[in-house]
């Protein structure tokens, strides 16, 4: 038995004392067994607290360094304050495929006129969601089903715009419908991602992710071939919210499952308080736990985090507040149900132009003071900038730039 002393607060000061227990035979000569492995012990902990250490020095993107922030365009949002600490999404970096989300327009499956509208929105939306679920009348939705497969077709024959082609499937507790659903969408090659209603269990992620593998993989040989369909997973209940972590893991890999199509998690206000029974106000309060939850467990494993609709669709004034309020707490996009939601969704889920301009500060200043003066902080317009502000500043610049198409 050997006693370890690591000081994991100090990197310069790593100390590991390794004492042979009383146990141990005085007399062993140099080279023996309990000699080894004391030396392989050491050299284990030590490795791993290195990995540990260096895993947290932020890298800075080679996109990023100061001499192209010239060419960073200056987006627009009214009068966002600085942000500090509010986060991006990890696995943009990491996954350079991923769709960006910051709208998610709704449209009932069964309504031809919204569905042309929508698809003529190509440019100012992010997802159109064909809704076969709650958008749609009991009695609709088998003709909704049909008039979806024909959009889908039709996007086919016209070719992709720049708006994801999503669906929002029946709720998997419905059974015949959302098997139905499924069945009909997902042979189409044009059809992008699912929105999954109503997820409980990490075993409604393993069902839908199953069928798309299923359907979309295409093996020739020893050569595999898998058209992307991403899920998009809703909560929108206390049992969804309580599993959500588990949810979260058989959605991205973690596990069992070989093969991941999960790319966000969505919170879906109104079910979330029809299922908690609680009352719905206007500055959403109810919903902070769930919302801030949703949030973290979306970070924690690399998925978008896109937020609940505001229902008083004609109040573009309290949508502002609200679209803020959730990119405050580190949403990464929203969900509209009204074509004039989309602007202010679009104008917020960006980094404001004074975050850019902000956050490029920061980063030449700690650059300038960390590499030239040594010091580990500076202070830009009286606030302090250390490592995780200047890696916040890193965050918002790529943002500014993956918006702009840099
Ligand atoms: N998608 C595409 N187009 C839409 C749209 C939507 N979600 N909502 C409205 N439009 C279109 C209308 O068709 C209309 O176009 P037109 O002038 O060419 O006919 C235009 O935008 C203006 O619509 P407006 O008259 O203001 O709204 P409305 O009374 O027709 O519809 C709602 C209001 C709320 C019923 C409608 O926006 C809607 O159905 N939203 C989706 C609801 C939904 O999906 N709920 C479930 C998910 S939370
Ligand atoms: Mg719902």
């Amino acid at each position: 038995m050997y006693t370890f002393d690591g000081n994991r607060k100090e990197a310069s000061t790593i100390s590991i004392c390794i004492k042979p227990h009383t146990n141990v035979k005085r007399n062993e000569k140099k080279g023996s067994f309990s000699e080894m492995a004391t030396k392989l012990f050491a050299s284990l902990l030590l490795r791993s607290y290195a990995g540990r250490l260096s895993s947290r020095v932020p890298q800075i993107p080679s996109h990023l360094r100061i001499h192209h922030y010239g060419r960073l365009p200056l987006s627009t949002t009214a009068s966002n304050d600085h942000h500090l600490g509010q986060g991006d999404d990890n696995q943009e970096d990491s996954n350079p495929r991923r769709q960006r989300r910051r709208s998610l327009l709704s449209v009932p499956g069964s309504d031809r006129r919204k569905i042309e509208k929508a698809l003529k929105l190509q440019n100012q939306v992010d997802a159109i969601v064909l809704d076969l679920e709650d958008g749609v009348p009991v009695d609709k939705k088998e003709e909704a089903r049909e008039l979806v497969t024909e959009t889908l077709e039709k996007i086919q024959d016209l070719g992709a715009g720049s708006a994801e082609v999503c669906v929002r499937i029946n709720a998997l507790e419905t059974g015949r419908l959302a098997l139905e659903d499924l069945q009909s969408i997902l042979p189409h090659p044009s059809l992008q991602a699912i929105v999954v209603p109503k997820i409980e269990h990490a075993a409604d992620i393993e069902f839908v992710s199953r069928l798309i593998h299923m359907t979309t993989t295409n093996t020739t040989g020893s050569r595999q071939e898998t058209r992307p369909v991403r899920i998009l997973g809703a909560i929108e209940s206390a049992r969804g919210l309580l599993n959500l972590e588990e949810i979260a893991k058989a959605g991205t890999g973690r596990s069992s499952l070989p093969f991941q199509y999960m790319d966000a998690l969505i919170f879906a206000s109104e079910d979330y308080c029809a299922d908690l029974e609680l009352i719905r106000t206007t500055s959403a309060k109810e919903m902070l736990y769930a919302r801030s939850r949703l949030v973290t467990v979306a970070k924690a494993y690399g998925l978008q985090a896109i937020d609940m609709v505001h229902i008083d669709y004609r109040n573009l004034v309290d949508l502002q507040q609200e679209c803020q309020e959730g990119r405050e707490m580190g949403f990464t996009g929203k969900q509209a149900i009204h074509p004039s939601q989309l602007e202010i969704i679009h104008q917020t889920f960006i980094p404001s132009k004074r975050d850019i301009e902000f956050a490029t500060r920061c980063l030449q200043e700690y650059e300038a003071t960390t590499l030239t003066e040594g010091r580990g902080a500076c202070v830009v317009d009286g606030i302090i900038v250390d490592a995780p502000v200047y890696k916040w500043a890193i965050k918002i610049l790529k943002q500014g730039g993956d918006h702009n198409g840099l």
